[in-house]
This record gives structure tokens, C-alpha cells and sequence, in this order.
């Protein structure tokens, strides 16, 4: 069995990606978030300053008249942010992402928000996690590991944590196999929005296309998928039009896909860099969960999300005028020292504390179980098929770079074989 075809002819998925994503050029934010923390647990921007201002959230995008700025930098402040929905409100992400993705959950406040993700969790319940987990995550990965088992090395981003969740997504969504090449090309042009923003619009309304067929043959032919699920769930007698289920399907693009890449990566990058760890963990697979939770604080794909306040307020005391944006760095909340003893570190064994790489609060991340899941089986797979799994020595040491987004350009390994 080979790994499936997720090219279009001549088309390179993760190099368009990787130019896209303007991979490499922060390496490390970190530094820059303790000594912000140090002063401020919230800080009001000034804007030609504002740690935003050359990032994918782009606050100068936003529209002519950003009033107040502030970024949360302690977990406190973080956590009491994104905990109360009623006054700090979503709604701005559809100045930022609507035009792209369209109407999805993230930018709805309550009620809305509590009634459309109530249907569409119907979807990614306990039980799907199961079946999900052996009949379609395994497989993804096992196939792509096929393609480079005997080889001895292989780049495990290119090769492996970049394909693999756009792949367990299209399975998921029960989409055609010959129509993957397709979906996964438009699914990478798509969440490229912050490099060719009118590619992103288009692949966008070809993906919506695409996906309206599908609902109307899921809708007329019901089955096991999750597109299935999202044409007959019902709450109180509300169902889901074809417009919301095609942005949520969008969403979990960049939502899902991206994301899991990208944490599955650092979490690598995290045990090849600390080979007693990585030591530990493949003799004792009961720490599994704990490389999982620790590899997501100490490098989340995600440092930054953002709020708007919808009155006036105070954030651990700082008072924060009704209509200011409120940038929420994830990142710094992960290490903060008031949390965590030598924050900056990897390590598996320290003291397991909730960290905020999922968000918090009602947009808290829906498909935490699936990621979660999807992470502990390709570190499985590569375990139990890739003996002695260690960094190229060879090659380069892995970097993790970005400063919004966050992952290794490339993960150079080496095992031994059979
Ligand atoms: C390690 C991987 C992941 C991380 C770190 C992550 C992180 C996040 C974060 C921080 C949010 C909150 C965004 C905000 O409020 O601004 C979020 C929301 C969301 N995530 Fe994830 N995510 C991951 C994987 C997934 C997966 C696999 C799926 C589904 C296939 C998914 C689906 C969603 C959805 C639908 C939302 C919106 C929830 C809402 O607005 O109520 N995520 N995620």
C-alpha cells in the first residue's frame, strides 16, 4: 500500500504552503512574552507598536478606527478573557476571516453560538471518537508511514504531520477518493489566506460548490459520515442549512487540519530534542497523555486569538473601555512562571496543570478530543513501526518558527530497519 496522491499535477501542497505560511522568519516569541509579562498581565497597545502589527492578525486590517488595543499576556488575564463570552464577543473575526470562510462558529456570540454548537458537537460525540480512531486515523497514518518505512529516513513534516489531517478530515467527511488531490489543494490554498487572499477566496467558493453538491447527496442518501450527521442534527427543532454546514466544513480547515499539524510537530520536535524523554515515553506508553498536554503548552500551534469588549470592564484590574480589541496570547498564558517552573522548558514530567492551548470558555476547542486522539496515534504508529526513531544527525537541528502559527519547517529522522 503507498501513501495516497494528495497532489494535483505538478502541484506541491506544503511547498505552497510553506512560502505561504512565510515559514522561518521569528524563531522564537518567547522571550518577548516574559518580558512583557513581567510588566504588564494585560498591556494597552500602542498601535505602531503592537506586537500584531506584521503578523497574520493584521489589527490594521481591521478597519479605519481600532480605538483601543490590548494584549493579555499573564494566564489570568487570558483565562478571565476568553472565559466570559457575554462581555468579550467573537464577533470580529468576521471582519478578518467572514469574507473567506464565511458565517462560521467562531465569530457568533451567544445565543447563536450555544444553539449551532450544540448541533454541530452532535458530530464529534465520545462514541464517534472510537470508531473514528480504528477505522479511519489509523489508516491515514499507517498508509503514510507505508510510503517511507523502508527508506530508513524521511522528513516527517512533508511526509507525514502536514498530510496526514487534511486526510483524516476528508475521511471523516466521507469525501470521494478521487476527489482528494482536489480537496486537499484547495484545503491548502484556502487556510493560505494571510499570504494570497483572493486564492483563499476562490478556493473557498470552489470548496462551497463542492461541498453543496455533497450535502444534497448526503441529505437525499443519508450515511455514517460527518456531513451525514450535520444534515439530520436537530436541537429543539432547529436543523442546519446548507450555508452552515458549508462554512463549518470550511472551518475545520484551518481549524482542524492546520492545527494538528502543526501541534504534532512541535510535540516531535519536543521529544527528538530530549531523547530521554522520548526514551521514557516509548518504554511507558502511560505517559502518552502527558507528552500530548506538555508538548501543547510548551509549543501551541496557535500564540494568539482575539476578543472585542462588549462593555466597560476591568481584566485582573486593568480597566479596558467597552469596544476595545482585546489580543489574547495564548502563548504567553503557557508559560507563565506564576504557573509553571522553568516555563520555557519541555518536560513531560513536570506537575500536569491546565493549559490554554485548546482556548477556554464557550469557543473552547470542539475538536480538542479528535486532536488529541489523532496525536496519540501517530506517535503510536511511529513508535511501534520506526525503531529507534531519532533526529537526522546529518541534518540540521529542527526549528520551531512563526509568531503567530507556529511549527518546524521541516523534521529530518532517521531509524533503524528491519
Ligand atoms: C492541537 C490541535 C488544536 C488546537 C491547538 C486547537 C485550538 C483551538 C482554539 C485555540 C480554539 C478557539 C479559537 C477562538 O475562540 O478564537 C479552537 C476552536 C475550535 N476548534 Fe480547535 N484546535 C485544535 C484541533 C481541532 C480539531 C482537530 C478540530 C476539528 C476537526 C477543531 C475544531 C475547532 C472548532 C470547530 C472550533 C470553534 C469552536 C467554537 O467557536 O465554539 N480543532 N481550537
Amino acid at each position: 500500500m503507498t501513501a495516497p496522491d494528495t497532489t494535483a499535477a505538478g502541484d506541491d501542497p506544503f511547498e505552497a504552503f510553506n512560502r505561504s505560511a512565510g515559514m522561518g522568519i521569528v524563531e522564537n516569541p518567547y522571550p518577548m512574552f516574559a518580558l512583557m509579562r513581567a510588566q504588564h498581565a494585560i498591556k494597552r497597545e500602542e498601535l505602531d507598536t503592537a506586537i500584531t502589527a506584521d503578523t497574520e492578525l493584521n489589527f490594521n486590517d481591521m478597519g479605519e478606527d481600532l480605538g483601543n488595543v490590548f494584549t493579555a499576556y499573564s494566564f489570568d488575564a487570558v483565562q478571565q478573557v476568553l472565559k466570559d463570552g457575554d462581555t468579550f464577543s467573537s464577533a470580529g473575526y468576521e471582519e478578518v476571516m467572514g469574507s473567506v470562510m464565511g458565517h462560521t462558529i467562531l465569530e457568533m456570540d451567544e445565543p447563536e453560538h450555544h444553539t449551532y454548537r450544540g448541533l454541530v458537537q452532535q458530530a464529534f460525540s465520545r462514541k464517534a471518537m472510537d470508531v473514528w480512531e480504528t477505522g479511519v486515523v489509523r489508516g491515514v497514518v499507517d498508509e503514510h508511514i507505508d510510503a517511507f518505512v523502508d527508506r530508513g529516513h524521511a522528513d516527517l513534516v512533508r511526509e507525514l504531520t502536514f498530510p496526514f489531517p487534511v486526510l483524516v478530515i476528508a475521511r471523516l467527511l466521507g469525501l470521494p477518493r478521487d476527489d482528494l488531490p482536489m480537496f486537499h489543494r484547495l484545503a491548502v490554498e484556502m487556510i493560505s489566506a494571510g499570504f494570497d487572499f483572493e486564492r483563499a477566496k476562490i478556493a473557498s467558493q470552489q470548496l462551497y460548490e463542492f461541498f453543496c453538491g455533497i450535502i444534497a447527496d448526503r441529505r437525499a442518501h443519508p450515511s455514517d459520515d460527518v456531513i451525514s450527521v450535520l444534515a439530520q442534527a436537530e436541537l429543539d427543532g432547529t436543523r442546519l442549512t446548507d450555508d452552515e454546514i458549508c462554512a463549518f466544513l470550511r472551518l475545520l480547515l484551518p481549524a482542524g487540519a492546520e492545527t494538528t499539524y502543526r501541534s504534532s510537530s512541535n510535540l516531535l520536535v519536543g521529544l527528538l530534542t530530549h531523547p530521554e524523554q522520548l526514551d521514557a515515553l516509548r518504554a511507558d506508553r502511560a505517559l502518552m497523555s502527558a507528552a500530548i498536554e506538555e508538548g501543547l503548552r510548551w509549543e501551541p500551534p496557535l500564540l494568539g486569538i482575539m476578543r472585542t469588549a462588549t462593555r466597560a470592564t476591568d481584566v485582573v484590574g486593568v480597566a479596558v473601555p467597552a469596544g476595545s480589541v482585546v489580543a489574547v496570547s495564548i502563548g504567553s498564558a503557557n508559560h507563565d512562571e506564576r504557573y509553571w517552573e522553568n516555563a520555557e522548558e519541555f518536560d513531560l514530567f513536570r506537575e500536569p496543570k491546565q493549559h490554554l492551548a485548546f482556548a477556554w470558555g464557550p469557543h473552547m476547542c470542539l475538536g480538542l478530543h479528535l486532536a488529541r486522539m489523532e496525536t496519540r496515534v501517530l506517535l503510536t504508529q511511529l513508535f511501534d513501526r520506526l525503531p529507534n526513531l531519532r533526529l537526522d544527525p546529518d541534518a540540521d537541528t529542527p526549528q520551531i518558527t512563526g509568531m503567530v502559527f507556529r511549527a518546524p519547517p521541516a523534521l529530518p529522522v532517521v531509524w533503524d530497519r528491519n
